[in-house]
């Protein structure tokens, strides 16, 4: 499965960190993060909501532009191990200077030059700047801000995530407004944990993704109005098998949502926290579905009509 190219829609910068790089870092800055990672080294974490915590403690040691850039470059070298030619990458200026435009542009500059480098041995990137939904509607308007003055090079669409039971995604209209305005792209987390209303929330803002989208498999309506609609899914599904979303690889509704002929694509979101890779993520579909080569390619091929990027780049990916 590493040789089969792809294409990852939904991958988190922070979520995707290598526990080392974290650890070293924290070394570097004399910071103690023990309590966050088992006796393996892994990220230990009970439930999605402990999963959150430990992802922001993770992300505390990520202090500087440089630290960034030398996160990315190790994510998209990991990604093109295992066969992605493209990835978008979650990225929140939450976490890159505080949702500040200035220190953003800092930020964004030095992972722009990381992400070219990156792009020049085989792997091109965009980013999805992301508002993190528990902080709140107000700071997401910081995030949509920061997207909107940088839109047009390595930003290319604008996403929400964090706790999707706080608050309701329509309190979050005006960020999206701002974003469609700027060109942006636009995608949400929903139905991930929240039910079909949840999706149908994420619609009423414009998106043409969903982020999951896994729980429109209990409404027949929904799933074939995300197929007529061509609204594509971000579908991870280890993700959802290691946080409790779903009971387990054989019970995940993915293949159902494929039936209904809603546009499924499969991503890793945060790939060292669920002991997976994209290439692990195929297998699975092959093992548990019964997926091959036509399966992927049909799923890679929407993922490249879904990406928030140019059509020339399209074209290549293609
Ligand atoms: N941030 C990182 N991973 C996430 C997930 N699976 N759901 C919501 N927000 C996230
Ligand atoms: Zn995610």
């Amino acid at each position: 499965m590493t040789a089969l190219k792809k294409i990852e829609l939904h991958l988190h910068i922070e979520g995707a960190a290598p526990p080392a790089l974290i650890r070293s870092l924290a070394a570097e800055k004399k910071q103690d993060l023990s309590g966050i990672f088992d006796a393996n080294g892994a990220y230990s974490y009970q439930n999605f909501h402990d999963f959150l915590r430990v992802y922001e403690a993770a992300t505390s040691v990520l202090t500087t532009p440089r630290d960034y850039a030398r996160l990315l470059t190790e994510v998209l070298g990991e990604c093109a191990e295992h066969g992605a030619i493209y990835a978008e990458l979650f990225v929140s200026p939450e976490f890159c200077g505080g949702g500040d435009l200035v220190a953003w542009r800092d930020y964004l500059a030095a992972m722009e030059e990381a992400a070219q480098a990156a792009e020049r041995g085989g792997i091109a990137s965009r980013a999805i700047l992301t508002a993190i939904r528990h902080f709140g509607p107000d700071r997401a308007r910081k995030t949509a801000i920061c997207a909107a003055e940088t839109a047009g090079g390595w930003v290319t669409g604008l996403g929400i995530g964090g706790a999707e039971d706080f608050g309701n995604l329509r309190d979050f209209a005006w960020s999206y407004d701002c974003a469609r305005e700027a060109g942006l792209g636009l995608t949400a987390h929903a139905g991930e944990w929240g039910g079909p209303e949840s999706v149908r929330d994420a619609l009423s803002l414009g998106v043409t993704r969903i982020g999951h989208g896994i729980r429109a498999s209990e409404d027949v309506d929904l799933m074939h109005e995300l197929a007529q609609r061509e609204v594509t899914l971000e579908v991870c599904p280890g993700s959802n098998v290691a946080l409790g979303a779903v009971r387990g690889w054989g019970a995940h509704p993915i293949a159902r949502l494929a039936d209904a002929g809603a546009r499924v694509t499969v991503s890793t979101d945060d790939p060292p926290f669920f002991h997976t890779t994209l290439s692990h993520e195929y297998q699975m579909l092959a093992d548990h579905f019964g997926w091959a080569e036509d399966e992927f390619r049909q799923m890679n091929l929407w993922a490249v009509d879904a990406a928030f990027c140019d059509e020339t780049t399209k074209t290549r990916l293609r």
